[in-house]
C-alpha cells in the first residue's frame, strides 16, 4: 500500500550526521519542522525558536502537560546576545564556560524575535551555546536560535543516544541526527541571572562549585526558601495579564476583550482574537501568549476566554490560563 507521509505521521528515523544530513536538518528547521540533534548533555528536540508553530509542535511532540519555558540554543555568544540581555556576570560566565553545559536565564532582549511561547510568557529567556560539534554545525548552518528541550516524551528519561530518541518519539520528528553517545549525559546546569541575585534553577552537567568560583554563592530558585522546591513552570513568577481573565466564557460582556477558540466564536463588540478557528490545540498554543498580550490593553474590563478542550496541548493551555488567573505574588 502506498504510504503518504506528512511530518506528523512519518516515522522518526535517525541518520548519520554527515554534512549533507546537517544541511538537510537546517532546511527542516527553516521550514518549521522539528529536528533531533546531539548536544554534549542530551539529545535535543529542536525547532526554530522564532516560529510559534514550530515551538508549539515541540510541546505537542513531547506530550508536555504544561508549557515549561524552553532553552534557546545559539551558535556562539554573539548569536545569544541578539536574543538576551547580558550583564557583566553573564558575560563572565559565558566567557568561562561556553561552549558547554551551562544555561543562562537572562532578560529577553528588546526586539528579539524568539517566540513568547519559548519563554512561557515570561520576560526572561534561557540561552546556551552547546559544545557538541554536530550541534554547533547545525546551529551555524541554520543561522538562527533553536529552541530545544530534551528529545523524549514528557515523563521519560532524557535520551543520550539517537536510538533513544527514535524509541521515545516515534512520530513528529523530521530527522534525527545520529552523533553517537552524549559526552555529558545529563542536562545543562541552569543559572538564573535575570533579577540581580544569581540563582541555581537546575543542577546539571556543570558543577555548582565551578560556577560559584565565578559568581560566589548561588541562591536557591525564587520562592524556594519558604516552600518546597517546585517543578519548573510551577515557580511563582509566571505570566499574568494585567486585565483579569474570565475562563470558560460562553459570551462576551460589555467592555471585555475576548479570546475565542473554534468555529463558533461568540459575538463581540470589543477586540476579539481566535486561537484556532479550526479547533486545533497545537495552533492555539502557538498563538496563546502573543494573543493574550495583544488583547491585554489598558482600559479593557477583562478578557473573556472561551472553553479550550482538555485534549492535546489544550491541557497545557488550560494550565497556563489558570495560572494567569491566579496572580503571581
Ligand atoms: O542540556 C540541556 O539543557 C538540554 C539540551 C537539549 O540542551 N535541554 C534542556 O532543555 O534540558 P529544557 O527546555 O528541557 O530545559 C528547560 C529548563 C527548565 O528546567 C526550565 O525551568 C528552565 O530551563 N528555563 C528555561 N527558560 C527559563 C526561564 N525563562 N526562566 C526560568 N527557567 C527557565
Ligand atoms: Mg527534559
Amino acid at each position: 500500500m502506498l504510504k503518504t507521509s506528512t511530518a506528523d505521521a512519518a516515522e522518526t528515523r535517525s541518520t548519520p550526521a554527515t554534512d549533507q544530513a546537517i544541511a538537510a536538518a537546517a532546511a527542516d528547521l527553516r521550514a518549521g519542522r522539528l529536528v533531533a540533534f546531539p548536544t554534549e548533555t542530551v539529545y535535543g528536540l529542536g525547532g526554530d525558536a522564532r516560529n510559534d508553530s514550530a515551538v508549539a509542535a515541540i510541546f505537542a511532540a513531547k506530550h508536555r502537560p504544561n508549557f515549561n519555558p524552553l532553552i534557546v540554543h545559539c551558535a556562539d555568544l554573539r548569536a545569544a546576545k541578539t536574543e538576551a540581555t547580558f550583564n557583566d556576570l553573564a558575560g563572565d560566565l559565558a566567557a568561562r564556560f561556553w561552549p558547554g553545559p551551562l544555561t543562562l536565564v537572562l532578560p529577553r532582549r528588546d526586539g528579539t524575535r524568539v517566540s513568547l511561547l519559548v519563554s512561557a510568557g515570561l520576560p526572561s529567556i534561557a540561552v546556551r551555546v552547546p559544545s557538541n560539534d554536530i550541534a554547533h554545525r547545525l546551529l551555524s548552518a541554520f543561522g538562527g536560535p533553536v529552541a530545544a528541550p530534551s528529545a523524549n516524551r514528557s515523563g521519560e528519561v532524557s535520551p543520550t543516544a539517537a536510538d533513544h530518541v527514535v524509541a521515545s518519539l516515534p512520530h513528529g520528528v523530521a530527522r534525527v541526527l545520529d552523533g553517537g553517545r552524549c559526552a555529558v549525559g545529563i542536562e545543562s546546569t541552569v543559572v538564573d541571572l535575570s533579577d540581580g541575585v544569581p540563582r541555581l534553577l537546575r543542577p546539571g552537567g556543570l558543577s555548582r562549585e565551578a560556577i560559584e568560583a565565578v559568581t560566589g554563592p548561588l541562591a536557591p530558585p525564587n520562592g524556594a526558601a519558604d516552600e518546597a522546591p517546585r517543578a519548573p513552570g510551577m515557580q511563582s513568577r509566571h505570566y499574568a495579564t494585567r486585565a483579569p481573565l474570565r475562563l470558560n466564557a460562553a459570551s462576551v460582556r460589555p467592555g471585555e476583550a475576548s479570546l475565542a477558540f473554534g468555529a463558533d466564536a461568540p459575538e463581540a463588540t470589543g477586540a476579539q482574537l481566535n486561537l484556532s478557528r479550526s479547533g486545533d490545540t497545537t495552533e492555539a498554543a502557538a498563538n496563546l501568549f502573543a494573543m493574550l498580550r495583544e488583547l491585554d490593553r489598558p482600559g479593557i474590563a477583562g478578557i473573556a476566554v472561551m472553553p479550550i478542550p482538555e485534549t492535546g496541548l489544550g491541557v497545557a493551555i488550560n494550565d497556563r490560563l489558570r495560572r494567569a488567573v491566579v496572580r503571581p505574588t
